[in-house]
């Protein structure tokens, strides 16, 4: 199948198993049936995956109004905004969502200026440290996210004089979690909280819990956590998956163009680079990688890009069959993070992202980028 999507898309393509988001959104559900899943948009904001997300009856988490843009142009649906630096272009454009996620005094402030009457959720920074790489932990004190818990008075004071409709509460304290007690801790911070604000008299709606959940996550667990944490409470609980959603469903495909083998290091330089998949490079993240080689042989082989950066890397010394020019090599665990945090860089066109669909057929979702299409918007 990889093979003859190489044959007919080229490479380096992004291919995503719509079979695969379907189980995961259904794995999830059932554990949390009465919660929204609000898909994080950021992990892969195609608008044919926001299309099926939506028609398995996820509503979105959107960072920005380009994402609200995708969303809006995918059919809509429960939105929530976050993001710790909202412009007030965005904040005019986020009429209509089920609630804006607000980060900072300030944000409140200007809320409250612009004369906004829109439904607000706090989101609150519990200081919690998370076992993942420290980029994608956002849940400490010293993150830029989230309002700390003794700022929430003056936040409720503003929201009182502004008269803003506040309805929720929210959090999100990183990414890659499997840890069910670090999660457990979050929450129930935020239901304590959640409790408190609704006994000064504010009419709380809305717990969002966030994303972060790892596809590792033991969801029997999870689901009896989130059972205990949310008893007896009459709130609408919102997760914001993205990961979980669609980070297996993907693979990068890519060709080997080269080999070189200096003495002590072996490389295959493919067709995929780090302006394709930069979270080896940024993260220092582990991709498995497959090879559809001829060869009975094994060999240890670093595989890299073409960007010109020693950061250009997609796996380290991998144990792969022994590779030749033309050979074509499969990068999982791809569909969250991948084509959303790619660039021009070096000026390559972006890949081409295809689909397999429930009934297993292919459909080429974007098309690659061309070299015309890196200059349309310069003079
Ligand atoms: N909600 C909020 C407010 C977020 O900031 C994020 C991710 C999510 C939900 C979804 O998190 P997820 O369920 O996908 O872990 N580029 C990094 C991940 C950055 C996540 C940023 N925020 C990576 O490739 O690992």
């Amino acid at each position: 199948m990889y093979q003859k999507i190489a044959e007919k898309y080229g490479t380096p393509t992004y291919v995503y198993d719509f079979r695969k988001i379907k189980e995961q959104y259904n794995k999830l559900k059932s554990v949390v049936p009465e919660a929204l899943i609000a898909y994080a948009v950021k992990a892969n904001s195609n608008l044919s995956i926001l299309r099926f997300l939506r028609s398995l009856g996820a509503g979105f988490d959107i960072v920005s109004g380009g994402e609200l843009y995708r969303v809006r142009k995918a059919g809509g649906g429960e939105i929530i905004f976050s993001g710790v630096g909202k412009t007030e272009d965005e904040l005019r454009d986020a009429a209509g969502v089920l609630s804006l996620n607000v980060e900072s005094l300030d944000e409140l402030a200007l809320i409250s200026e612009m004369k906004l009457s829109i439904p607000i959720s706090l989101r609150i920074n519990p200081d919690i440290s998370v076992d993942t790489h420290p980029y994608i932990s956002t849940g400490l004190r010293s993150s830029k996210f989230g309002i700390p818990l003794e700022l929430v008075d003056q936040a409720l004071s503003i929201i009182k004089s502004g008269n803003l409709s506040l309805v929720g509460l929210s959090c999100h304290i990183g990414s890659h979690i499997s840890d069910v007690s670090v999660l457990k801790s979050a929450y129930s911070c935020l239901r304590e909280k959640f409790e408190e604000i609704r006994a000064c008299g504010f009419d709380l709606k809305i717990l969002d819990f966030g994303g972060g959940l790892s596809v590792d996550l033991d969801l029997q667990k999870f689901g009896s956590m989130i059972k205990e944490v949310t008893s007896g409470l009459d709130a609408k609980i919102v997760f914001e998956p993205g990961k979980f959603l669609v980070a297996e469903s993907g693979v990068l495909l890519t060709k080997v163009l080269y080999r070189k083998d200096n003495g002590t290091h072996k490389f295959a330089v493919v067709d995929a680079g780090m302006n394709d998949l930069i979270r080896p490079s940024l993260y220092d993240a582990y991709h498995d990688i497959q090879a559809i080689s001829g060869s009975p042989n094994m060999e240890e082989i670093t595989i890299v890009g073409p960007v010109c950066e020693t950061g250009c890397f997609l796996g380290k010394a991998r144990l792969l069959p022994v590779l030749k020019r033309g050979d074509l090599l499969f990068i999982r665990d791809s569909g969250a993070y991948g084509f959303s945090m790619s660039s021009n860089y070096n000026s390559r066109p972006r890949a081409c992202e295809v689909a397999i669909e429930l009934d297993g057929s292919i459909r080429c979702i974007r098309t690659r980028e061309s070299y015309e299409s890196l200059v349309a918007s310069e003079p």
